[in-house]
């Protein structure tokens, strides 16, 4: 099997500055993957790399084309959707808006309202708010719209960025099991940062530990729980 993404020497950053040093890992079509690692060793500069949001030199090799000159709306067109840390729904316009937004790529009507109605039946609390302006909603809510609106694009992979940040234990403990859902419903393929380390070990089948933008640690994330160092750093016991 032929992976996915495979991302070798990728170095990137802002300016003048390199934030990740060459890094390389590669994951395969169904699995996720989980990037561990300290407030600024570089998680979310990886995906915004991906998706080109940064200057990048080296290989990012997706579904056998290498994107990594490309621009970030071919990037997204070839199967990649990015739900950013922070959100980035739009918040005065309503659920409904929100995940039409999602699929401006896309000029296939028909199936744009199917696929709404698909992802109002995973997330049921966003079908009862759906001409509520994306703002009102609470956290969680518009955590699940930014990944719905995400998958409004049909995506082959999903990067997540802190999904769970300020986010109620319960409510976390929710958007995982609906992104369990997912992952079984589609097959997609998840690239995703997580300060929860122990649901983000749970959840995942690969985990990386970047430290001041390099690759420290990389394994299967079942291993990695018993990792004494990922233990210390990331598991608090
Ligand atoms: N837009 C930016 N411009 C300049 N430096 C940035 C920018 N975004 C992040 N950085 C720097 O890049 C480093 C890594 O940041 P980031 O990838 O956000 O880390 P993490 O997501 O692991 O907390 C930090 O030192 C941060 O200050
Ligand atoms: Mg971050």
């Amino acid at each position: 099997m032929n992976p996915l993404l495979t991302i070798d020497g990728l170095t990137a950053g802002y300016g003048a500055l390199a934030v990740l040093h060459g890094i390389a890992f590669s994951i395969d079509p169904g699995q996720t993957t989980v990037l561990l690692g300290a407030n600024g060793a570089g998680k979310t500069t990886t995906l915004r790399a991906i998706c080109g949001m940064t200057w990048r030199r080296g290989r990012i090799v997706f579904d056998g084309r290498d994107l990594a000159a490309s621009r970030t709306e071919k990037i997204a067109g070839a199967g990649i959707a990015h739900v950013p840390q922070g959100r980035g729904t739009f918040s005065d316009f309503s659920v409904e808006e929100n995940l039409a937004l999602g699929a401006y790529l896309r000029n296939d009507k028909a199936s744009i309202q199917e696929d709404i109605q698909r992802w109002y039946e995973l997330f049921p609390r966003l079908a009862e708010r759906r001409s509520q302006a994306a703002g009102s909603l609470s956290g969680g809510e518009q955590q699940m719209l930014a990944i719905a609106r995400a998958l409004m694009s049909r995506p082959r992979l999903l990067l997540l960025d802190e999904p769970s940040l300020g986010l109620a234990p319960l409510v976390t403990k929710e958007l995982f099991a609906c992104l369990s859902r997912l992952r079984e419903e589609l097959a997609l393929t998840m690239l995703i940062v997580e300060q929860n380390a122990n649901l983000a070990l749970e959840f995942a089948d690969q985990c990386h530990v970047l430290e001041r933008g390099r690759l420290v640690t990389s394994g299967r994330a079942a291993d990695m729980r018993a990792n004494d160092e990922v233990r210390r750093a990331y598991l608090g016991y």
